[in-house]
């Protein structure tokens, strides 16, 4: 057991009256939500819904005071599980943290194992804060396109918000897995990045329609949607007979205003993904791929950022703003 003696830094957020306060504070072992696995943490990464969090500017923190962070990678430093022995190296994406229990902005935390997976060499801590939440729901997204029958010569994919994390590693892992994908973003000069991690086809602004037809010409085979609202709506109607997509996020709007005719009239599916609550054993296999045989090959251009944990607080107002292409982690005590 090395459980910290002394007390450590955490970046705290806490509801009040006029919103959402965010302040580094000490705090001892005994204060950490209770867990039978104690992490010493390395890595841990800024995702939109922590800037939501920690701004305030959206109601994520569901209890009074909480540590922030969605994810968080580390060393097991105390354990009552056999399958989580001191020294393992682990990952925990999603499951509350940061919201309903304390998360990954703090040198240790404390998790009940099934918040947790092993990871598997050759990804280590770093690399798994790398891919993070945003990695994992990408691959989520895309398994559940094809359990609907997707495939890469089908035709092309698109991938909305795709210069945000889920965004630009649903178009990687897409691209490796040999599909056709076109980016759909609304920021300017990104298209070198977006082509590096393997978009084909770069959609801006003008290349979608945000009311038109109940129907419009079948293009898409299958899509990823971070944004919501009008562009979901888009989405859907330009999608092929028997295609689907998955409805990721809502950095837009929390709307969707349409007829249901490419329900009925194509047979398109439309998916919820919920990264939050995946069963342990698919949660697990999910890592193993991406540890594995869908690594994505771009991860080093896509979180090529890293911040200290002091920098946080000034940090997440990109995120609110739309001012961050790929995805961040965050040092907090590096690996090794
Ligand atoms: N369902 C789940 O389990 C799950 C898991 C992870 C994330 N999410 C959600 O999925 C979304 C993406 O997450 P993320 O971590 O990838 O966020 P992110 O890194 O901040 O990326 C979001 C992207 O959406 C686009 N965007 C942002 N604000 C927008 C606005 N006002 N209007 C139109 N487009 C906007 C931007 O892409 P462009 O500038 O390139 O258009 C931005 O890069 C968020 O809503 C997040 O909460 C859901």
């Amino acid at each position: 057991m090395n459980i910290p003696a002394r007390p450590f830094k955490a970046l705290r957020l806490a509801q009040t009256e006029s919103g959402v306060r965010m302040e580094f504070r000490e705090i001892r072992w005994d204060e950490l939500d209770p867990g039978t696995i104690g992490i010493r943490v390395h890595y841990s990464s800024v995702n939109y819904k922590d800037a939501l969090a920690a701004t305030g500017a959206g109601k994520i923190l569901r209890r009074k005071q909480v540590i922030g962070g969605l994810d968080l990678s580390g060393e097991v430093i105390a354990s009552e599980d056999p399958d989580f022995p001191c020294g393992s190296l682990v990952a925990a994406v999603g499951g509350g943290l940061g919201e309903t229990r304390d998360g990954g902005y703090a040198e240790y935390a404390r998790l009940p194992a099934e918040l947790l997976v092993r990871l598997d060499p050759p990804l280590g801590t770093r690399a798994a804060m790398q891919i993070g939440t945003a990695g994992f729901t990408a691959l989520l997204a895309i398994r559940r396109l094809e359990e609907a029958g997707i495939r890469p010569g089908d035709g092309p994919v698109v991938v909305s918000g795709a210069t945000g994390g889920v965004g630009s590693f649903a178009i990687n892992l897409f691209h490796a897995m040999g599909y056709a994908v076109s980016a759909l973003t609304h920021k300017s000069g990104c298209e070198a990045y977006l082509r590096a991690i393997g978009a084909e086809e770069i959609l801006g602004p003008k290349d979608w329609d945000p009311k038109g037809a109940a129907l419009l010409p079948g293009h898409w085979s299958g899509g990823i949607d971070n944004v919501g609202g009008a562009v979901l709506s888009w989405m859907i109607r330009s999608t092929r007979h028997g295609g689907a997509v998955a409805s990721v996020g809502m950095a837009a709007s929390p709307q969707l205003q349409m007829t249901v005719f490419p329900f009925i009239l194509r047979g398109v599916s439309l998916l919820g993904i919920n990264s939050t609550e995946v069963a342990p054993e698919r949660r697990g296999a999910l890592w193993h791929e991406l540890a594995h045989e869908a690594f994505p090959p771009g991860i080093d251009r896509i979180a090529h950022q890293q911040i200290p944990l002091s920098a946080l607080p000034e940090a997440f107002g990109d995120w609110i703003e739309n001012r961050v292409v790929g995805r961040v982690v965050v040092a907090i005590a590096e690996e090794g």
